[in-house]
């Protein structure tokens, strides 16, 4: 693209490639950020698109987990559709997963890769790891599988505390670990991305026990990150605020915040977000610009904080 056409300065022809580069990135931050879906504006932080993407899809196969629904599921569509990438789709629901590999092998020719797993088993990971590996070279992985509990923490089972333990927590660092070490002997310099939540970013009253897994997945994904980065891996984590997915229906969550509502983002949306901070390898991203101010929020004092985020999902649990 010449200069002339993006706008740039005479003396950007003159400029070094650093400075150019950066004068594209700017002037294309200034056109691209802003889009509509129906019914809504949509405006991309500006920084992601001065972060080139470092990993091209296309061809390639990502693996994602928790691809039976919401978030999962979209990121899927979009890479099939837009980039064109193959897929290794997981999830406990076959039928699902098996609908999502029809509709996207029939509409976009990719390859699609259905497997069932059940992330609570140990076992059940080794042997869905070893089917995913196998017979393709795995180039991205997106650890979205989670669940959730929305409700009184004392009230919540032991068998619902066990499963979102494992699902959250144990099948992340499990699946990150045994990724991490294969790409590691492969010298292969793949994409991970770790879908938490900007529930790990203060205390969640109602939800505390999942703020606490998530808060160990941020945490947790930072490091692997900077212990991976010397061997070309790149690790981000992905801290998206409310969906509008079966997670926000079925926890009642959605009797506070809704479709619709600022701070509810539809799962498309938010996977083209997700998707963009896989290719570009992003350390931490945060979708959308209302998701910002909040994230801006949660840093104030806990003390402001928490009492707030108390009072509004008090009144969500009395209505469940
Ligand atoms: N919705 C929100 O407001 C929100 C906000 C911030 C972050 N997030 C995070 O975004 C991610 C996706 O959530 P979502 O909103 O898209 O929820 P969702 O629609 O309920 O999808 C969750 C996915 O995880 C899978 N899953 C759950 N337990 C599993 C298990 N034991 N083994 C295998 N797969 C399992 C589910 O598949 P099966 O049931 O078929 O197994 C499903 O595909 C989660 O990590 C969530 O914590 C969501």
């Amino acid at each position: 693209m010449t200069a002339r056409k993006l706008g740039l300065s005479a003396g950007a022809k003159h400029a070094s490639p650093l400075a150019r580069s950066r004068q594209i990135a700017a002037r294309r931050a200034l056109i691209v950020p802003i889009w509509r879906s129906p019914g809504r504006w949509h405006c991309a932080p500006a920084c992601i698109l001065l972060h080139p993407p470092t990993v091209d899809l296309r061809n390639r196969y990502t693996l994602i987990t928790g691809a039976s629904s919401g978030l999962g599921r979209e990121m899927a569509r979009i890479i099939a559709r837009r980039h064109g990438g193959h897929l290794v789709v997981a999830a406990r629901r076959r039928d699902r997963l098996e609908e999502l590999t029809r509709e996207l092998r029939d509409e976009t020719g990719v390859d699609v890769v259905p497997l069932e797993v059940d992330l609570t088993s140990p076992e059940q990971i080794e042997s869905f790891f070893e089917r995913a590996t196998s017979q393709r070279t795995i180039d991205a992985v997106v650890l979205n599988a989670g669940v959730t509990y929305f409700g009184h923490a004392v009230e919540q089972s032991l068998a619902s505390i066990q499963s979102m333990l494992a699902t959250n927590v144990m099948s992340a660092a499990h699946l990150a670990t045994r990724f991490g070490k294969h790409f590691i002997a492969k010298g292969q310099k793949a994409h991970m991305l770790l879908v938490s939540s900007m529930a790990s970013l203060a205390p969640m009253p109602y939800q505390a026990l999942y703020g606490g897994t998530k808060a160990f997945l941020t945490n947790y994904g930072q490091a692997l990150r900077y212990e991976l980065s010397r061997h070309g891996i790149k690790v981000g984590v992905f801290l998206p605020g409310g969906i509008v997915t079966e997670m926000t229906e079925l926890s009642g969550i959605s009797k506070i915040h809704g479709s619709g509502d600022v701070g509810m983002m539809e799962a498309s949306v938010c996977a083209r977000f997700a998707v963009d901070a896989l290719r570009r390898g992003s350390a931490m991203s945060i979708p959308g610009a209302s998701n910002h101010i909040m994230a801006a929020a949660m840093h104030l004092p806990k003390a402001l904080v928490i009492p707030f985020v108390e009072r509004l999902y008090r009144a969500g649990v009395d209505k469940k």
